[in-house]
C-alpha cells in the first residue's frame, strides 16, 4: 500500500482578514504541522480547490510561503472560490493545453491518480467541459488494467444538505466516463464541508469537510440552511493497494463552535 493526503477548502484570506470569522491560514498551518509530523511518508498531497476565499492574489501569495513548509510534494487545483488568473499570476499556469483547465494526471505505484479541474467561471456549481471529459476518456482507456482514483473540488452527488446546488451540475457525464473503467476505486471531493461517503451511479465516492467551517447534515424541514460550526480542521489520507483503497479522515483540529447563521449571510 502506499499513501497520498488531500487537503480542500483552504480560503485563504489576504493579511488581517478573516473568513466567516475563521483565520483560514492559522487553520492550514495546523494542517502543514501535522501532515509533517504524522504523513511525512505519504507520496505527495493535492490540494483539492478553494485556495483562496475570493481568489485574492495576496491570499495565493500567503499561501505560496506556507507551501513552502509542507514537507511532501503538492499538486494544487482550483475550487469555485478561487480565480484561474490571480492563481497562475503567483503559481505560474498550470493549464492543461488538451483540456484548457487544470487537469492532471499521475502515475504512482501502478495507480493513475486524475486530478480534474472542475471550476465553472463564474458560478460556485461545478461543471466538466466536453473537453475535459473526452481527455478524461483518453486517460481511463489507457490505464485499462491501472486502478484509478479521481479527485476534484466539487462534490458529484447530491447530499441531502443545503448546498446541493452548487455540487457538480453534470455529474452524469462523468460517471458515463468512469463507469467503462473496471477499476475506479474512488471520487475525492471537498467543496461541501462535510465528512461523507457513498456511492453514485456504482462509483464510491469520499467528501472531506477540508480546512474552513464545517456544515452539518440537515436535520428536519424546518431548518432552512445546514448549521455550520468552526471546525474540525480535517484532511484525508487515502492508502491504495493491489485489492483495496481506504480513505481515512484525519482530524487535525478538533475544534466545533456552532457559528451564527449570520456570519453567512
Ligand atoms: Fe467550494
Amino acid at each position: 500500500m502506499f499513501k497520498f493526503v488531500v487537503v480542500s477548502d483552504l480560503h485563504f484570506v489576504p493579511d488581517g482578514m478573516l473568513s466567516h470569522s475563521i483565520d483560514t491560514v492559522e487553520r492550514f498551518r495546523e494542517a502543514v504541522i501535522h501532515i509533517n509530523e504524522f504523513n511525512r511518508d505519504a507520496e505527495f498531497c493535492i490540494v483539492a480547490g478553494d485556495l483562496a476565499d475570493q481568489g485574492e492574489t495576496a491570499a495565493y501569495e500567503r499561501l505560496s510561503l506556507e507551501l513552502e513548509k509542507l514537507q511532501i510534494p503538492f499538486f494544487l487545483v482550483v475550487g469555485n472560490h478561487d480565480s484561474h488568473e490571480n492563481f497562475a499570476g503567483v503559481f505560474g499556469d498550470l493549464t492543461n493545453s488538451e483540456t484548457g483547465f487544470m487537469d492532471r494526471c499521475i502515475d504512482v505505484h501502478g495507480q493513475r491518480i486524475i486530478i480534474l479541474d472542475s471550476v465553472m467561471v463564474g458560478e460556485h456549481a461545478g461543471w466538466l467541459g466536453e473537453a475535459q471529459l473526452s481527455w478524461l476518456k483518453g486517460r481511463l482507456d489507457g490505464a485499462a488494467n491501472m486502478p484509478v482514483i479521481v479527485v476534484l473540488h466539487h462534490n458529484i452527488t447530491d447530499l441531502m444538505v443545503s448546498n446541493d446546488e452548487i455540487r457538480l451540475r453534470n455529474n452524469g457525464p462523468l460517471l458515463d466516463v468512469l463507469s467503462g473503467h473496471p477499476d475506479i476505486r474512488h471520487v475525492i471531493s471537498g467543496h461541501v464541508h462535510l465528512t461523507s461517503s457513498g456511492t453514485c451511479s456504482g462509483i464510491p465516492f469520499t467528501t472531506i469537510s477540508g480546512c474552513h467551517y464545517n456544515i452539518a447534515p440537515r436535520r428536519h424541514d424546518k431548518e432552512p440552511r445546514s448549521p455550520r460550526f468552526d471546525g474540525p480542521g480535517q484532511y484525508a489520507v487515502v492508502w491504495s493497494g493491489k485489492d483495496a483503497t481506504v480513505v481515512l479522515a484525519e482530524d487535525f483540529s478538533h475544534r466545533q463552535v456552532h457559528l451564527p447563521i449570520e456570519l453567512f449571510r
